[in-house]
């Protein structure tokens, strides 16, 4: 095993300095950290689950260190199957110094009454009691939307029929026209848009989601002019794609060299993103496969940011 050889770009262990006015929520995002596993399936980089308890104290020193984080959104995977037992150790593991907030993903979900167990055993992942729960800061609204693998809702036994249920585009519908004044954000599991060749030098996008849930999303993102950035987790890849006026984001899973998450800001006018690494404050030699350098992908994957208001976001639509 070689010793950690991230590129230059993902080294750093502090997010860009922004300017920090008063009038703004900040808060990072995280994913697939599949507590439990052993060994990781799925993984594009190398995956650390037997480290997974520095991780998350060095995540834990990040928000520490900077006291204007407001909480964690989790984008699901929190751990690798379901069991009660799972689930406490994760209620335990993510006792962090500001409240935590779970999107549940498809390994959260291997039994038919996961949600059930979940909102029993870690009510305070979930705000208002359910699953699919809106968060409005005052400065951003953020909409947060389990997406479903089957007929039975939210339960996953290898299938990826991958949708949003009536329901939920009814209620995400409403909420997005509530709050029209600040951006909105939307958080599924299941990512929308596949990596694109430019970033992967792939012949063809890289893990892409089925057309009816694309339809589904890219529907709202033309239909409702608040929503500023979808986000989105499951392929353990950084992605930032601008498409219909949205930013579309996917995160690198959290425990995969060199542990990644993006940290967020957000005011009433503007909207930033940014990729931090914690690989630098860890001291157990990570490997990093250079070859699959475009996981963690270019400069222009890995950030954004407007002042102001929104860039052409009606234009677009
Ligand atoms: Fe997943």
């Amino acid at each position: 095993m070689s010793d950690t050889q991230t590129p230059e770009h993902a080294r750093n262990t502090k997010a860009e300095s922004f300017p920090a006015p008063e009038a703004m929520t900040r808060f990072l995002y995280i994913a697939d950290t599949h507590l439990g596993a052993d060994p990781m399936g799925y993984q594009q980089q190398r995956g650390y689950p037997e480290h997974f308890g520095q991780v998350l104290a060095a995540l834990s020193d990040y928000i520490k260190a900077d006291t204007g984080i407001d909480f964690v959104l989790h984008g699901g995977d929190m751990i690798d199957a379901t069991t009660d037992d799972g689930i406490r150790a994760a209620l335990d593991a993510f006792d962090l110094a500001v409240p935590v907030y779970l999107c549940l993903g498809n390994h959260d979900l291997t039994t038919s009454d996961a949600v059930d167990r979940w909102l029993t055993l870690a009510t305070r992942f979930f705000p208002g009691g359910n699953p699919d729960y809106t968060i409005d800061t005052g400065h951003c609204v953020i909409h947060v939307a389990p997406n479903h693998w089957c007929d039975v809702p939210l339960y996953w036994h290898g299938r990826q029929d991958t949708h949003l249920s009536a329901d939920q585009i009814d209620r995400l519908s409403r909420g997005l026209e509530v709050r029209p004044d600040v951006p909105h954000l939307l958080l599924t599991h299941s990512p929308v848009y596949g990596l694109p060749p430019e970033q992967t030098g792939f012949p063809a996008p890289c893990h892409c989601s089925n057309p009816s849930f694309v339809a589904q999303v890219t529907s709202l993102a033309s239909n409702h002019g608040s929503l500023a950035c979808i986000l989105g987790a499951h392929n353990h890849m950084n992605m930032r794609a601008t498409r219909h006026g949205v930013e579309f984001v996917t995160v690198s899973a959290l425990v995969e060299t060199p542990f990644e998450f993006k940290c967020f800001e957000a005011s009433t006018r503007s909207l930033r993103m940014a990729t931090v690494a914690l690989a630098p404050a860890l001291d157990f030699g990570a490997a990093y496969d250079a070859t699959k350098a475009f996981v963690q992908g270019r400069s222009v994957d890995r950030s954004f940011g407007y002042d102001g208001g929104r860039p052409d976001a009606c234009s677009q639509r």
